[in-house]
């Protein structure tokens, strides 16, 4: 009996004998998210845009006949890392892991051609995941610096690499440039404000400005190349100011160039692989916006997928100071269409976090299509909530069963609910819940 139960393979009871998971494949949401797409996806989708296997029917990815070794060794070892295509460019906080969204693409059953949403964009990786697999893609952020990176990340994928190569040559010219802006990052210290226009992304520099002012759009190809190649240096500049707020192991002027590198590595990269695949990316609109109140019609978004501020343990606007100030927005005024950051004690923050998130459910139900699904990964902060509710830390009712309560009020029906371990946050934060939700009504 027991060597029968252990001669068993256990992805072999799972999945059929011409099906290989990847190799890194770790936690059991992921197993979970592997079988949903096994029952859902042709063998055909399955090899062009399956999240976690590595080999269908002998096949690995599909890649034209002319592929270099290469690149099919690329995929044979699994290139769906954390950090792949552009995910890597700019640490967020909160950030998705890339190939979980690529799982929870294809379990929602969305297919090229539709489009997803994801109303708290933060650094893009919906976007970025969703444009890869050749599924349209709108993105919407508060913050107009996660529309800029978001933006910026998208752009990274197409853009002519030339101009921002050719810098690693005169890169301290490049960082003095940024640094007379702001002024170096020294820790604990605020960087100076630069000058405030009406539109944060022009109002970044003179070259972008003149070059979005120098209007009719669409831009020429010179300068939409000229604001790329800005915008991805711009990027490398605010992501190294960051790690030297944070850490002095390196010297400023270096922290950038070695990041600078790391970004054109990156960069060059994903583009040789997209090229190798002849892979037709998909559209992604990248707007700043208000997820309580969005501007779109009803019916017309096919999937949605974010992760809303689990209530108010991170404080967005903080960890991001130094890049909005660079961008000179009003911190102030921001916050008030911050989701967590409104109230002025925990009571009145949860509060607004209820009033604000209904809002959010409301509108995401309205601009769904009915039958479709919304995805909404939390997780809870037991000890700022149990202050709130006046109960210990362990009898905290999660924001994933509060989240589904209310969206019963939108129309929305829980159609699956996993839960994943969070690694890298102290540990009042243990696991985050993956909730996926239908619309039923209206
Ligand atoms: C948990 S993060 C999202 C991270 C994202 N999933 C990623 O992969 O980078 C939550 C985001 O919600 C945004 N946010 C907060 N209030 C908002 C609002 N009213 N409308 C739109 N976005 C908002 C924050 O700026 C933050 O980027």
């Amino acid at each position: 009996m027991v060597i029968h139960a252990l001669s068993q393979d256990l992805t072999q009871g799972l999945f059929p004998p011409d099906r290989q998971l990847i190799p890194n494949l770790n936690d059991i949401y992921e197993l979970e998210l592997a079988f949903y797409e096994n029952l859902i996806l042709s063998e055909a989708e399955l090899i062009k845009n399956g999240a976690y296997f590595s080999l269908i029917g002998g096949e690995s990815l599909k890649l034209p006949d002319h592929s270099s070794s290469r690149l099919k060794s690329f995929f044979e070892k699994n290139i769906f890392r954390t950090g792949y295509a552009t995910h890597g460019l700019f640490p967020y906080r909160g950030k998705f892991h890339p190939q979980m969204i690529k799982g929870l693409i294809n379990v929602m059953g969305l297919k090229p051609g539709d489009t997803v949403l994801d109303p708290m964009m933060g650094s893009g990786t919906v976007l970025v995941e969703a444009c890869l697999m050749g599924i349209k893609s709108i993105g919407i952020d508060a913050s107009p610096f996660c529309r800029f990176m978001t933006q910026t990340k998208i752009d990274v994928l197409t853009m002519s690499l030339a101009r921002a190569k050719a810098t690693l040559t005169n890169y301290e010219e490049v960082y003095v440039y940024f640094q007379k802006k702001v002024g170096q990052p020294k820790p604990g210290s605020k960087p100076p404000k630069v000058n405030t226009t009406k539109d944060s992304l022009s109002a970044m520099e003179e070259i972008a400005e003149y070059v979005t002012k120098k209007s009719p759009t669409p831009l020429t190809e010179k300068d939409q190349d000229t604001l790329n190649t800005y915008h991805f240096l711009l990027l490398a500049y605010l992501d190294s100011a960051g790690y030297s707020e944070r850490s002095a192991r390196k010297a400023p002027l270096e922290q950038f160039r070695s990041i600078l590198e790391r970004y054109l590595f990156v960069a060059d990269k994903i583009q040789k692989v997209l090229t190798g695949l002849e892979v037709e990316l998909a559209q992604a609109v990248v707007l700043e916006g208000d997820a309580r109140a969005l501007s779109l019609n009803e019916n017309c978004i096919d999937g949605i997928i974010f992760s809303p501020p689990y209530s108010f343990a991170v404080d967005y606007l903080a960890n991001d100071s130094f890049h909005l100030n660079f961008m000179s927005i009003d911190t102030n005024a921001l916050r008030e269409k911050m989701i967590g950051l409104r109230g002025r004690n925990l009571p009145e923050k949860y509060q607004f976090y209820r009033e604000d998130m209904g809002n959010v459910l409301s509108e995401c139900a309205r601009v769904l299509r009915p039958g479709c699904f919304c995805t909404i990964i939390v997780g809870t902060n037991s000890n700022q909530l149990g202050k709130v509710f006046g109960v210990a830390p362990d009898e905290v009712t999660g924001l994933h069963d509060i989240l589904i309560d209310m969206g019963a009020n939108y129309g929305f029906k829980p159609a699956k609910v996993m839960s994943r371990p969070i690694t890298g946050i102290s540990n009042t934060m243990r696991r985050e819940y993956i909730l996926i939700l239908q619309k039923t009504s209206h």
